[in-house]
């Protein structure tokens, strides 16, 4: 990968200013600079290797040379939209979840979940995390800052022992798929799929502030009528409950034990499946967030 292939592929897509680099700490960091230098909308950076990418919550994410797709997306943010970004910040990193599954589904036949709010699944697998952050001038909203992270080849992949929860990549999911594999693809460019990856954030985003987007998120959730426990990070705080799907404002919307319907915003939340609602947790811990404790890329 290089700036001029990297120009060369995405030369058809309508993005700011491209920013390339071979390593770098966390791209998501170098792109809130530039944003709040003042980059324009979708100012693109880009790298082969991270050496402190960032999570949610403070854990590390990384992305070794040559394995993974690791990018930032600048997303100014309209005046006439700033009023409404608190009620509207998870869709923003679904933008990015839902724009990863798409490019799976459509050029690699790959069947993709949303384990809410912000990791893509395949066959139960995470393949991609989305860390999305505002950038703010005072107390004005300046942009969004989208950062994803995909496992691409199965060498930058953790082992399972290594974390709490299973991962992924393209490489190993398109030889899993094999036998459904109509398409019958076996290799994936890095660069191509990035250019896929964006034609989606960029397509969809027109939807981002109404209700059908919520709609769209909502049938790629995963664990939907199963039972999950929620524990809220750094509160003694445990619930249990059915998953019934989304709220307007992108919280998970449950029903517990005795039929009570209630949310949970994604802040600093753990969610794991159990078998029901008073049963043990199932096999691996799920979780949507976790406070930085080592573990990487789970
Ligand atoms: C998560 O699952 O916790 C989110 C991981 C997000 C990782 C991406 S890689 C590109 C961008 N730069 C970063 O430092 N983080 C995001």
């Amino acid at each position: 990968m290089d700036l001029i292939e990297l120009k060369r592929t995405l030369a058809e897509i309508p993005l700011g200013r491209i920013h390339y680099f071979d390593r770098i700490g966390s791209t998501n960091s170098e792109a809130a600079r530039l944003a709040e230098a003042g980059a324009s909308d979708l100012t693109l950076v880009v790298a082969d290797g991270q050496t402190a990418g960032r999570g949610r919550a403070g854990k590390r994410w990384t992305t070794l040379p040559s394995t993974a797709l690791a990018f930032s997306l600048v997303l100014r943010v309209p005046a006439e939209d700033r009023a409404h970004y608190s009620q509207f910040a998870t869709r923003y990193t679904a933008l990015s979840a839902l724009a990863v599954c798409d490019a799976l589904e459509q050029n690699y036949g790959l069947g993709t979940h949303i384990k809410w709010p912000n990791d893509v699944l395949v066959g139960g697998r995470k393949i991609c995390g989305v860390l999305s952050e505002a950038s703010w001038l005072g107390d004005r909203l300046q942009a969004v800052i989208l950062g994803v992270g995909v496992n691409v080849f199965q060498g930058g992949v953790p082992h399972d022992d290594e974390v709490d929860y299973p991962a992924t990549s393209v490489e190993q999911s398109l030889i899993d798929s094999r036998e459904s594999n109509i398409a019958g693809i076996n290799t994936i460019d890095r660069l191509v799929f990035l250019k896929e990856i964006l034609s989606q954030i960029i397509g969809r985003r027109p939807q981002l502030l109404k209700p059908e987007f919520i709609r769209t998120w909502e049938q790629r959730l995963a664990y939907r009528g199963r039972w999950v426990e929620i524990v809220t990070l750094g509160r003694d705080n445990v619930v249990r409950g059915q998953v019934l799907g989304l709220e307007q404002d992108g919280s998970l919307q449950l029903k517990d034990a005795d039929g009570k319907i209630f949310k949970v915003s994604s802040g600093g939340v753990s969610l794991r499946e159990v078998e029901n609602q008073d049963d043990r947790p199932i096999s691996h811990t799920i979780k949507t967030d976790q406070v930085n404790d080592g573990q990487q890329n789970t």
